[in-house]
């Protein structure tokens, strides 16, 4: 018998090692080596290796036919975006996202609306009652849609081969398994060699594959980042958990933009597509006569959202000041502090200072800047800052306000909202005014003027 051949996997990253060692030399993580065998037995077919298309031939560039991709627009809008327009024929998509977060919802919803496709589900999680007690909360039916808890990945093929559907979709790709390789369901390998079976029938039969994987503590695709690259389509499905919105985002699109976003809200009847997110984020709730609260007029991915940023600041109450940020950075906030403090004058030094954005959401743009510094100014000073006012700027570090991308669509947005005025950078002012006349633009270069525009110069 041939002896079996193993070698060392990085869980995290899945670089290959010959020997153990106690570290990653590709991401550097430790103790992440697990040995796998790479070749069971004499019969096995190197199958990873095998062509994709039956027809390799060569072509003339100018022969292939572009349009010979179909999409399948689904009734879902939200995931019609991020995929590029609807799903593309043959392609693979890997969900990925935290455990609980709604994947296994997101796709079985997709399979109940798609009622006019045959669709086999395969959960390696849920049993098929379970599965049939998340369908029945969902207010979707579709009597073509085929169920299976299987865990083995030749015996999907089979079940493919039988029912020959539409869309497949695989819950998720940690659980499977194939029989041509010995290590365990989840390493490396074993996902790896699944994974390529499945992306050979998506290939081979032009159809529709979705795989949902799981996302480690580290944010990766656990273990498996070796799938990124061979998946078409990558989305990653986010969001706070004690929260009910959702985002799915699209990290790798080889068949539309990666700047899509698409939002859900979580409800006991499965998941409801956002289409108007400003209004959301908004709590409309009389909040113009709160201090610590300031509108920011953000992007995420294309679409503008308006956005709530809360701030809580506070005497020090016991030794060193304490930072809290809920859905924003908190190094950032502290450099937007050392900014105040250094180039204002404010004593943040002897403050806690508390951060949130409304809605459990995690924004990075920089935009948010100018909203945050004034939510802070205003909590510490109780000052509120006058309603219908929404800030898209962001701050340097020597307290100069910079111009940010894609102004315009974020004042349209304030402006269809029905907001009175929005601070940005003068820099960016030029002739933006003439295109809104019912929002007025007004712009700050320093730190000092925009906190002496907004609070009057109250707040010293
Ligand atoms: P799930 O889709 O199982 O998450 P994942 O597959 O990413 O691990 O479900 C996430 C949560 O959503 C779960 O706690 C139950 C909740 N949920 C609802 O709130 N409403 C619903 O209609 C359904 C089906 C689930
Ligand atoms: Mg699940």
């Amino acid at each position: 018998m041939a002896k079996l051949k193993t070698v060392y996997f990085c869980q995290e990253c899945g670089t290959q090692h010959l020997k153990w060692q106690g570290q990653c030399s590709g991401c550097k993580a430790w103790n992440t080596l697990v040995e796998e065998v790479v070749e069971a037995s004499p019969k096995q077919q190197p199958t990873g290796k095998q062509s994709l298309n039956n027809r390799s031939e060569p072509k003339l560039i100018s022969e292939i036919d572009a349009a010979s991709r179909p999409r399948l627009i689904t009734p879902d809008s939200e995931f019609n975006r991020v995929l590029g327009g609807g799903i593309t024929a043959g392609s693979v998509v890997l969900l990925g996202g935290e455990p609980g977060i709604g994947k296994s919802t997101l796709l079985l919803q997709l399979a109940l609306q798609l009622s006019k496709y045959k669709i086999l589900y395969v959960s390696g999680e849920e049993s098929e009652q379970q599965i049939k007690m998340r369908a029945e909360r969902i207010p979707f039916v579709n009597n073509n849609l085929y169920v299976a808890a299987e865990t083995n990945i030749e015996r999907i093929i089979e079940f493919y081969k039988q029912l020959k559907p539409d869309i497949i979709v695989i819950d998720s790709i940690q659980t499977v398994y194939t029989d041509f390789i010995e290590s365990a369901p989840g390493s490396v390998s074993q996902v790896r060699e699944s994974a390529a079976r499945i992306i050979r029938i998506a290939k081979e039969h032009h159809i529709p594959i979705f795989m949902v994987g799981h996302i480690t503590k580290e944010g990766m695709i656990a273990g498996p980042k070796v799938l990124e690259h061979i998946v078409d389509t990558v989305l990653t499905f986010e969001g706070d958990r004690h929260n009910s919105y959702r985002i799915v985002r699209t990290t790798k699109n080889r068949f539309g933009g990666t700047m899509e976003i698409g939002i859900y809200e979580m409800r006991a009847n499965g998941l409801r597509e956002v289409t108007n997110p400003s209004e959301i984020f908004l709590s409309n709730a009389g909040l113009d006569t709160f201090s610590g609260v300031a509108i920011a007029s953000t992007l995420e991915g294309l679409r503008p959202l308006l956005i709530e940023t809360q701030a809580l600041v506070t005497p020090l109450m016991y030794g060193n000041p304490q930072r809290s940020a809920t859905g924003f950075d908190l190094r950032r906030l502290s450099m937007l502090l050392a900014v105040m403090e250094k180039r204002c004058g404010f004593k943040l030094g002897t403050k806690d200072v508390f951060i949130n954005l409304a809605g459990g959401l995690r924004i990075e743009d920089p935009a948010l800047d100018l909203a945050l510094v004034c939510s802070i100014v205003s909590s510490m000073h109780d000052l509120v800052i006058p309603a219908k006012t929404v800030f898209a700027a962001e701050v340097g570090l020597s307290g100069e306000i910079r111009p940010i991308s894609r102004l315009e669509p974020r004042i349209a947005e304030a402006e269809k909202l029905g907001f009175k005025e929005i601070y940005v950078s003068s820099l960016q002012l030029t002739d933006l005014s003439q295109k809104f006349d019912k929002i007025k633009i007004t712009g700050v270069s320093k730190l000092q003027e925009a906190f002496q525009k907004v609070f009057g110069g109250q707040a010293e």
